[in-house]
């Protein structure tokens, strides 16, 4: 059975007044979410006040992009050990924001994913279509190739050491969402990807979907088969919210 992780992508969002009452009003219901774990991935420069407002609770954190350079001479840049030194336990990779915005392409992520594991923390995957690339039905190739960009890097058994998030682009912070059947198709097409490898991990490995989840379409998309989780930006920033999001894995 594959615990649903349910993670907070707060993307470039926050104060410090305004995360301080986000975390609390998380804090105050996250007993309620039984059966998911629970982080949140919050810009660097917050992720000292996640951590201590955090700590003892079961929620987890994590970073939201990190460098693949130990340390030196990288100005703006964030180490692995950087996160690891304020415990964060996840790091998101190859968002498609990173990928369409920053020019980061399927090798540089997957050397991020390979980096982030060898440190010790949790990468999360990022991978997903454009709407084009559905509407020209490649969307299988596409996740295939960005599945095996990481593959040929880390290997499957490291990737399994890792989360997957689907996340079709024309469903991120659009209001569209991808209908659960829809996502389903994807994620078993990933699983299936993945078992052609190492069907045991395929099994283990869990596969959020994000793009537009929120309160009202999380449990029907959590219902899913293959979905395990989902990966929350604009609905993450409402404790309310992301609570019910949270409780609707069980
Ligand atoms: P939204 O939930 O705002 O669509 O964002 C999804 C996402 O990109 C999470 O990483």
């Amino acid at each position: 059975m594959r615990k649903p992780l349910i993670a907070g992508n707060w993307k470039m969002n926050g104060s410090r007044s305004d995360n301080k009452a986000l975390l609390a009003g998380i804090k105050a219901g996250i007993a309620k979410a039984k059966v998911a774990e629970v982080a949140v991935c919050a810009p660097y420069i917050y992720i000292p006040q996640v951590a201590e407002q955090l700590a003892g609770t079961p929620i987890a954190w994590g970073g939201q992009n990190l460098s693949t350079e130990a340390k030196g001479a990288f100005t703006g840049e964030i180490s692995a050990a950087m996160l690891l030194d304020f415990k964060c336990k996840y790091v998101i990779v190859g968002h498609s924001e990173r990928r369409t915005l920053y020019g980061e392409d399927d090798a540089l992520v997957a050397k991020k994913f390979a980096v982030a594991e060898q440190a010790g923390l949790i990468p999360i995957l990022c991978i997903g279509e454009t709407l084009e690339e559905r509407e020209k039905g490649i969307t299988e190739q596409v996740v295939a190739r960005q599945i095996k960009a990481a593959i040929d890097e880390v290997g499957i058994a490291t990737l399994g050491k890792g989360v997957i998030a689907y996340e079709p682009v024309w469903a991120i912070g659009t209001g569209k969402t991808a209908s659960p059947q829809q996502a389903q198709d994807v994620h078993a097409f990933i699983r299936g990807q993945l078992a052609a490898h190492d069907k045991a991990v395929a099994e283990k490995v869990r596969i959020q979907y994000g793009g537009s989840m929120n309160a009202g379409n999380a449990k029907e998309l959590l219902a899913m088969q293959d979905i395990d989780g989902g990966l929350i930006g604009g609905a993450s920033l409402k404790a309310e919210d992301f609570l019910a999001i949270c409780t609707a894995a069980g």
